[in-house]
């Protein structure tokens, strides 16, 4: 076995997975807020794209993907950011971005060298951790905290931590607290990175899915767009991983995409072809249509904007303390009485299933995550039940 497979143990989701499985194989019904999979449908114009391409011979995709749809994730960039991205030299499509994050050590940290480490936040989406531990590259994690809204700060880090550093990963909106950066806090991130010689890497999936009257959060490419000259953005040792998975209700397909700096994509483009992630031709045909249009993003945005109303409300008349959760997609509780993996559990035994912080990192101790997924319905009858749960003294409110 693979000692970095050997000292991960399960993927840490995977046990609360396992117990809603069970539950609902039981017959139980449930409402489940643990796994960030949305369940409103792919819109259908994104669903006919697919099945339109569908070839009668399909063949190898290429790593570098259709130029058409690096052409539609450059025109949706420059929509989204204002940037004007080089469709050949700045993007390269993914199969989502999970495969992206985990294998982006395998193409730019050198485990030898003395630039070893990927600094990341803890708490925080898995990838960042193991893919560096996969590439034999070493994790360097940062608690986050509410005191500092949950961002990871590389310019107050040790001297030596930035010197030992290949990649540093930053995540807004931010999985699992929600909260959401702004753009003087992303340019100082970009100018440290570069200042200290660290690949600058942000997970961009939930940069669509933001309340409805905002704020809308910043990208970092707006940042490094600053500085743009004739030859276009300068985009050094930076690389941006966005996904159509939130934004366009499509987990399921994996697609999604890297842009940035074109010597950090060549190098992405190097290593793709002997891992075998390319995107199927007819998934990249609906990612084409899928990010080519805005008003279904609108609507999913308002629909995550309901919810997360919804939950609000029931947080604040139970008295339960709200952190981060400016984005729309997660929302962040402390956990009533401290302990997140005990609080987690009696909430199962009404049928509620939240990820216990600890699932993200030990900086995720005393939190409890709620991925906005049942439907608005679900929202207000889990908030019904729970608040219930709250007032008869079966589960603590503080
Ligand atoms: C922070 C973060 N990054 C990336 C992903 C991966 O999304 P996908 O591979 O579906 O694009 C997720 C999924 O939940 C996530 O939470």
């Amino acid at each position: 076995m693979h000692p970095a497979l050997e000292a991960l143990g399960d993927y840490p989701l995977a046990r609360f997975q396992d117990l809603a499985r069970a539950m609902a194989a039981e017959g139980t019904p449930l409402h489940d807020f643990s796994v960030g999979d949305p369940v409103e449908p792919t819109p259908r114009f994104i669903r006919t794209a697919l099945i339109d391409a569908v070839p009668e011979v399909s063949q190898y995709p290429t790593a570098a993907g259709l130029p058409e749809l690096r052409q539609e994730i450059a025109t949706w960039a420059h929509r989204r950011t204002g940037v004007r991205v080089d469709p050949d030299r700045h993007v390269l499509p993914t199969s989502g971005s999970k495969e992206a994050i985990f294998h982006l050590p395998l193409a730019v940290l050198d485990p030898d060298g003395p630039r070893d480490g990927a600094l990341y936040g803890t708490p925080g989406y898995a990838p960042y951790e193991r893919g560096a531990r996969f590439a034999s590259g070493r994790a360097d994690p940062e608690p986050l905290s509410a005191a500092s809204g949950w961002r990871l700060h590389l310019e107050a880090l040790e001297r030596d931590r930035l010197d030992r550093a290949g990649l540093a990963w930053l995540n807004y909106p931010h999985n699992p607290t929600g909260a959401i950066a702004d753009r003087d806090y992303l340019a100082r991130q970009l100018a440290t990175a570069r200042e200290r010689g660290v690949t600058l890497a942000s997970d961009e999936c939930y940069l669509d899915i933001h309340p409805v009257a905002g704020p809308r959060p910043p990208s970092v490419l707006e940042v490094a767009a600053d500085a743009s000259s004739a030859e276009g953005p300068d985009l050094s040792g930076l690389l941006v991983a966005f996904s159509l998975s939130k934004r366009s209700g499509m987990t399921g397909y994996r697609s999604g995409a890297l842009v940035g700096d074109p010597e950090l994509i060549r190098r992405n483009r190097l290593l793709r072809p002997n891992i075998g992630t390319a995107s199927p031709e007819f998934v990249q045909r609906a990612a084409i249509a899928a990010w080519s249009d805005e008003e279904h993003v609108a609507e999913r945005r308002a629909t995550f904007d309901a919810k997360r109303a919804v939950l609000l409300d029931f947080a604040a008349r139970a008295g339960l303390a709200v952190s981060g959760s400016e984005a729309t997609f997660y929302l962040w509780l402390a956990a009533p009485g401290g302990d997140d993996a005990a609080y987690a559990e009696a909430l199962l035994a009404h049928r509620i299933i939240a990820s216990p912080g600890r699932a993200f990192g030990p900086g995720g101790h005393g939190w409890l995550r709620l991925a906005l997924v049942p439907s608005v319905e679900g929202c207000q009858e889990a908030a019904a039940i729970w608040e219930r749960a709250i007032a008869d003294g079966s589960l603590p409110g503080h």
